[in-house]
C-alpha cells in the first residue's frame, strides 16, 4: 500500500488514526489503548490536583477519550486538537456536555475562550517542534493559579527511538503508527524544562514513571526495556 501521508502533517495522520480504534491494539495511540491505561495514564492523574469545579483544558483532547474522567469529577471541559476527525468524534461524543475546537495549540489562545484553571497536554508535545510558543500560549489562557500537567515521550526514549546521534539540539525524524507517519521531535531535558520555566511557568513536579506489573502482559518486552530506561516524562508546574 503507498502511503501518502504527509510526515511533516500530524493532522492528515491522525485523521486516518482516529478511524483505527482497536482498543487491544498495541498500536492504538488513543486512550484506550493498554498503553494509555494501564500505564500512562494512571501515571498522568498522579499530577492532576482536585479537578471538581474547575475549567479544564485538555490540550490535543483526541477522541475525546479522557473528556469523561474529568465530568466524571465535576469539572468543564474544552478540548483542542489538530485533527478534524478526532475532534468531530469527541463532538458526536460529548458536544452536548463539552466543548472542542478544531486547531493546532500554536493558536491555542485564539481557540479558547476566556481562561482555564487546569491545562492537560497528554502525549502530544513529541509532535510539535517548537514548545515555547506553546507554553507561552497556554499561559496566555491561564490565571495566576492555574496547574499545567504536561505527559510526554521522553527524551532519552525518543532519543533511542529516533537513533538521534547528538544530544544537544531539537531533532525532527518520523515515527510510524502501523501505515501512518508522524512527525516526532526529541530535545534534550534542558530544552524541555527551559521551555516551560521561561514562559511564565513554576514546575512543581517532574517524574519519570515506570510501568505497572500490570503493563507486562501486554508487551513484556517494551515492560522490561521501560525497567532499564525511561520511556515517559510526566511534569506538573503552576503559573508563575
Ligand atoms: C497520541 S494522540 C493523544 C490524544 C489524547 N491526548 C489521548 O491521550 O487520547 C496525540 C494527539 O495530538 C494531536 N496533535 C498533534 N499535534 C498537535 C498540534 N500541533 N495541535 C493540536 N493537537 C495536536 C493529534 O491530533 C492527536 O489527537
Amino acid at each position: 500500500m503507498v502511503n501518502d501521508n504527509n510526515p511533516t502533517d500530524p493532522e492528515k495522520g491522525y485523521n486516518t488514526l482516529t478511524e483505527q480504534t482497536d482498543s487491544d491494539d498495541l498500536g492504538n495511540p488513543w486512550g484506550t489503548s493498554p498503553y494509555q491505561r494501564t500505564f500512562a495514564w494512571p501515571a498522568t492523574t498522579d499530577l492532576l490536583p482536585n479537578i471538581e469545579g474547575t475549567h479544564v483544558l485538555l490540550a490535543g483532547c483526541g477522541r475525546g477519550d479522557h473528556v469523561e474522567w474529568f465530568l466524571n469529577r465535576g469539572a468543564d471541559v474544552v478540548g483542542v486538537d489538530i485533527a478534524g476527525k478526532a475532534i468531530a468524534t469527541a463532538r458526536d461524543r460529548y458536544g452536548d456536555v463539552a466543548t472542542f475546537r478544531h486547531g493546532s495549540l500554536t493558536d491555542v489562545s485564539e481557540l479558547v475562550e476566556g481562561s482555564v484553571d487546569v491545562i492537560l497536554s497528554h502525549l502530544v508535545l513529541s509532535h510539535i517542534e517548537s514548545w515555547k510558543p506553546i507554553f507561552a500560549g497556554f499561559r496566555e489562557v491561564a490565571t495566576d493559579s492555574t496547574i499545567l500537567v504536561i505527559t510526554t515521550v521522553h527524551p532519552q526514549y525518543l532519543k533511542e527511538f529516533g537513533e538521534v546521534e547528538q544530544y544537544t539540539d531539537t531533532v525532527g525524524f518520523v515515527s510510524n503508527w502501523g501505515s501512518v507517519d508522524l512527525p516526532t521531535y526529541y530535545r534534550p531535558m534542558s530544552l524541555v524544562l527551559n521551555a516551560i520555566t521561561t514562559t511564565g511557568w513554576r514546575i512543581e513536579m517532574v517524574h519519570e514513571p515506570v510501568p505497572p506489573e500490570e503493563f507486562q502482559e501486554y508487551d513484556p518486552d517494551r515492560y522490561a526495556a521501560a525497567l532499564e530506561r525511561p520511556e515517559l516524562l510526566t511534569l506538573r508546574a503552576q503559573a508563575d
